[in-house]
């Protein structure tokens, strides 16, 4: 069975594509591909067909990522497509969770903050209008949550 992972932001320009590649990069360099469905999409839709920012898409090449998904919107669909819905900060997750039509469906949704091995940020902080730094910040954050996101799922820890 695939474990299908949805990382969701507010424009799907710049957090959850930047995910989406790190994690779809940790899985196959794990020789995980075939176990994996990994996608990304966005609450707004100023940007449905876009690629990522250039700026995101600068840094990511500089860290080995090629960051090239295109730009949709969430629908309430991927409720039903995705096991679990990884959202980047508090914003996104109160709009996404109200947007669950069941208590199954709102179980999927998690923070991806919650995936970091320490307690060094309680969310993915919005790069966009901000400079180099967030970018490469965003970079870090997210390659210490899919190792944590990644762990949690090949690992499960037995509910008590
Ligand atoms: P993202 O960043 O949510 O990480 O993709 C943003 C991209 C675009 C906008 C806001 C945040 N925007 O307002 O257009």
């Amino acid at each position: 069975m695939k474990h299908k992972i949805l990382f969701i932001c507010l424009g799907n320009i710049c957090r959850s594509p930047a995910a989406e590649g790190i994690m779809q990069h940790l899985v196959d360099s794990h020789g995980l591909s075939a176990n994996f469905l990994i996608d990304s999409a966005g609450i707004g839709s100023w940007h449905v067909g876009q690629l990522p920012d250039s700026r995101m898409r600068r840094h990511g090449l500089r860290h080995g990522y090629d960051f090239s998904s295109r730009a949709r919107q969430f629908t309430t669909d991927d409720f039903s497509r995705f096991d679990l819905i990884v959202t980047m900060d508090e914003e996104n997750y109160d709009t996404i969770t109200a947007r669950a039509r069941t208590a199954d469906e709102e179980r999927k949704v998690v923070r991806m903050a919650s995936y970091l091995s320490r307690r060094q940020a309680s969310s993915i902080p919005d790069p966009y209008y901000g400079g180099d730094q967030g970018f490469e910040h965003v970079i870090t954050l997210l390659e210490d949550a899919c190792q944590g996101l990644l762990d949690s799922i090949m690992h499960p820890r037995k509910e008590v």
